[in-house]
């Protein structure tokens, strides 16, 4: 995926100012700190040059995660058109630049809610010439939380919880849902981001709300308790920008996340066939393997055969984190056999 050309237009100008050598070290600093997650008693991001080196490393990213999110989300619930969406530890905006990419049909009004002033600055700078309407008249409001979310038709949460207290982190959901018709949760796609994710998702189904993604149930998870977590992928084109301070030569980068997105709107009962895929297929001569998380609350390794020809064309194009609807034509060995840790 490729950033909007509006927005990678405006990161571009918005980092062009400041000296390489401070991005640079910044984010040397930035990525030690989210490498070790745990509760900042301190904002992290501690001015300007940070919120301009996080905006230029990881606001890619994470847009790209909320992305996916969101639209997997929109293509399971058919009533999905928020007109407004506030966007919670919203920083320089990535979740909003990513509902209004998914929701540009509907969205109107956004309020970025973040601790950090010189976040909200960059991010009320980088929307100032966006295409959408809705992102140029943003909110940017400065909030510490703990505090009242205001309500909306969609709250986004991206990668903020990882920066509270456990116990901070449920009190966040739950402000965030209570005036929420949808909420989506994002973080990073590890073991403890997974495990945040799922304590996101009991609060969320506590509170009487459906999961609308990426989940085909309301169940308990099938990979508690194993030592396999539930994530996805999003692969983000770098610019050269984005290279150099990241170190690397590769034109790209997979960005792992975990999410639930779960809502007050009438989620569809999924066809007993209507399953998630788990990782990424596995294509070998004239099979392809997918590990399918199902309606019915299990996980299932499935075998689609060169035989079931229709069915073997859309699994060859099938992706992680798809949804997977041809699994009752499939040869399917034995359902949750105990699902393999991830190789990701
Ligand atoms: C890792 S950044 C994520 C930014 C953005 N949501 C994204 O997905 O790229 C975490 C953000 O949460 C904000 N944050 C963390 N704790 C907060 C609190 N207690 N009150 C307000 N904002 C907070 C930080 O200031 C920061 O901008």
């Amino acid at each position: 995926m490729d950033l909007p050309t509006d927005l990678a237009a405006a990161l571009a100008a918005a980092t062009a100012d400041i000296p390489l050598r401070e991005l640079e070290a910044s984010v040397d600093r930035l990525i030690a700190r989210y490498r070790a997650p745990g509760h900042a008693e301190r904002p992290i991001l501690g001015g300007r040059v940070d919120a301009a080196a996080y905006a230029a490393y990881r606001m890619p990213a994470t847009w790209g995660a909320v992305r996916g999110a969101l639209a997997a989300a929109a293509a399971r619930v058919a009533g999905l058109a928020p007109t407004s969406l506030v966007d919670v530890g919203g920083g320089s905006g990535a979740a909003a630049w990513a509902a209004a990419g998914v929701f540009g049909g509907s969205l109107r009004d956004i309020t970025v809610l973040d601790q950090v002033p010189d976040a909200l600055e960059l991010g009320r700078r980088l929307a100032r010439d966006a295409f959408a309407g809705a992102l140029r008249h943003a909110e940017w409001r400065q909030v510490r939380f703990p505090a009242q979310v205001p309500a909306a038709d969609l709250v986004t949460v991206s990668y903020v919880l990882s920066e509270l207290a456990p116990d901070a982190q449920q009190a966040l959901v739950r402000a965030s849902a209570a005036g929420a018709e949808t909420i989506a949760v994002i973080e990073p796609g590890t073991p403890d981001g997974y495990q945040r994710i799922m304590a996101a998702r009991d609060v969320l189904v506590g509170m009487g709300l459906r999961v609308a993604a990426p989940c085909p149930h309301s169940d308990a998870c099938p990979l508690l308790g194993t030592r396999d977590w539930c994530h996805f992928a999003s692969r983000i084109h770098r610019s050269p920008l984005h290279r150099r301070l990241k170190g690397g030569d590769l034109g790209h980068e997979d960005e792992k996340y975990a999410y639930i997105v779960a809502t007050r709107l009438p989620v569809p009962a999924p066809a007993a066939s209507q399953a998630r895929i788990l990782r990424h297929p596995q294509i070998r001569k004239g099979l392809v393997m997918m590990q399918l998380c199902q309606p019915d609350g299990t996980v299932a390794q499935t075998l689609v055969s060169k035989r079931q020809g229709d069915t073997y064309r859309a699994a060859r194009d099938a992706d992680w984190g798809d949804e997977w609807g041809g699994a009752q034509d499939n040869e399917r060995s034995a359902a949750s056999e105990g699902p393999q840790p991830s190789a990701d």
